[in-house]
């Protein structure tokens, strides 16, 4: 049941059920977004497969037709024009409401030598900067000047006043983000760049397979040094987003925290790997089944565990929240450390109310167990971020009683259809209109 326009949503879940069955993993959001900005460096059509159905998604399809791409669906795909581009500055409340849409300055001063673009918005997940793109981009020869009046608007152009001439950069930090950006400027520079320390996330693979799909000349993608030779333009393509490895590892999660065994399919098991080894570290049996197929089976008694989170291949920052919440139901105490973001801790306060017990020093969470003091039970939460809300799903699935989920427009961002999936697999999940508290006491 859909809720009515009026009243934002909130999901309402009946713990203590048992996962089982099969669930199709979705395209990559943050391929999908990349591979988006990316269409903007071509002069022609590109056809998109997987494109997942997210309001991210939809956010970022309004920033490229503010600068006169035409979009259209066509069966399963989603054709992109940027055959004529109409501006070099994309609408700035759209832009302010996603940090990815951010990365198209790399795409528009790549193609336009010249691009405006308002500071990004995004997750409140931390502070969350933008100087690796900007002095990336300066290395690659553009003019950057960044205006914090008002909201604030970076202005980037290329400084011999047409094309960029590439360069040589270093990150000080493997940004996914900065990676993305510097790859499709210097996609299109009048020259050669190599990039250093760059991410090697797979959407930043995703990405450079898309550009060189269009004639990009780019190698080394996936290692820590990208070397890109200049070309004057990018031809259409068609292209498949890769699955998405973070709703892969949530769904493995999903069926850890209620002791269950669903596979799963359209995974690349080796992007997985980090999270399969922890999962496997605690007690989880994975096993693949197909080359693109997971089966996952959880017994009742799950051991403690310490995480790290790191850029890739590391543990994803993105899996951090599910596997707090996971960690309250195993044995003994874990140890959570996030290294990636500054404040990405914010889901602790909604999982206390939920019953986990969890002091949070710093970067570092202390996470009880069930045999230390938690024991999640039902009450109403609020999703704070993305990842957070989905940890608050899983915690909700695990404890006893009701829980409800205000803020699930911040699951739609990134998730499509998650409801809808658990419930499949057997999970008491319902989409309600979320009435104004006064209403509902
Ligand atoms: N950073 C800087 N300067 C910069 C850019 C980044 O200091 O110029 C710092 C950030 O502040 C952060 C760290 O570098 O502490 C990592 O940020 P990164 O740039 O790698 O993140 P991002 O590109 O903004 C992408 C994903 C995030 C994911 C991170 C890390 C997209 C659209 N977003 O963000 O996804 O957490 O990489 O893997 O690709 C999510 O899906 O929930 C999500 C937040």
């Amino acid at each position: 049941t859909s809720a009515p326009a009026s009243y934002p949503e909130c999901l309402e879940i009946q713990g203590g059920t048992v996962l089982s069955g099969h669930v199709q993993i979705s395209g990559a959001k943050n391929s999908a977004l990349a591979v988006l900005a990316g269409a903007l460096c071509t002069n022609d059509q590109v056809s998109l497969r997987m494109v997942p159905d997210l309001h991210d998604i939809r956010r970022m399809f309004q920033v490229l037709q503010s600068v006169g791409v035409r979009i259209r669906r066509e069966a399963c795909d989603i054709v992109i024009d940027s055959r004529h581009i109409t501006s070099v500055e994309p609408c700035p409340d759209v832009v302010r409401k996603l940090r990815a849409s951010f990365f198209v300055i790399g795409a528009l001063v790549g193609r336009q030598g010249e691009a405006v673009v308002p500071l990004p918005g995004g997750c409140n997940i931390g502070a969350r900067p933008i100087d690796l793109h900007v002095r990336g981009l300066q290395a690659l020869g553009a003019q950057v000047k960044v205006r914090l009046v008002m909201h604030g608007k970076v202005h980037a152009r290329a400084a011999n006043g047409s094309k960029l001439v590439g360069g040589s950069f270093c990150l000080d930090y493997p940004s996914v983000g900065a990676t993305e950006t510097l790859m499709m400027a210097a996609a299109l520079a009048d020259g050669k760049s190599t990039l250093y320390n760059v991410a090697q996330e797979p959407e930043v693979v995703d990405l450079a397979e898309f550009l060189n799909s269009c004639g990009a000349n780019i190698t080394g993608a996936g290692t820590k040094c990208l070397s890109v030779e200049g070309v004057p333009r990018l031809h259409g393509t068609s292209f498949t987003i890769i699955p998405d490895r973070i709703e892969a590892g949530t769904f493995l999660m999903a069926a850890a925290i209620t002791r269950s065994s669903i596979s799963m399919s359209r995974v690349v098991p080796r992007h997985l790997v980090a999270v399969v080894s922890k999962l496997q570290q605690i007690g989880c049996k994975i096993v693949q089944t197909a080359p693109d197929g997971l089966e996952v089976t959880c017994g009742s008694r799950l051991q403690r565990l310490d995480v790290t989170t790191l850029p890739y291949p590391g543990f994803p920052t993105d899996l951090q929240p599910q596997m707090s919440s996971l960690m309250t139901t195993c044995c003994g105490q874990s140890i959570v450390e996030e290294t990636v973001f500054e404040s990405r801790m914010r889901h602790v306060e909604e999982l206390q109310k939920l019953g986990a017990k969890i002091r949070v020093s710093k970067n570092l969470a202390f996470i009880s167990g069930k045999d230390q003091g938690s024991s999640l039970y039902g009450a109403p939460v609020l999703a704070t971020d993305l990842r957070a809300g989905a940890a608050l799903v899983l915690a909700g699935m695990a404890g006893e009683g009701v829980t409800t989920i205000e803020g699930v427009s911040h699951i739609d961002r990134g998730y499509e259809k998650l409801d809808v999936k658990l419930a499949k697999l057997g999970a008491k999940l319902t989409r309600k209109a979320c009435l104004p508290s006064e209403l509902t006491l």
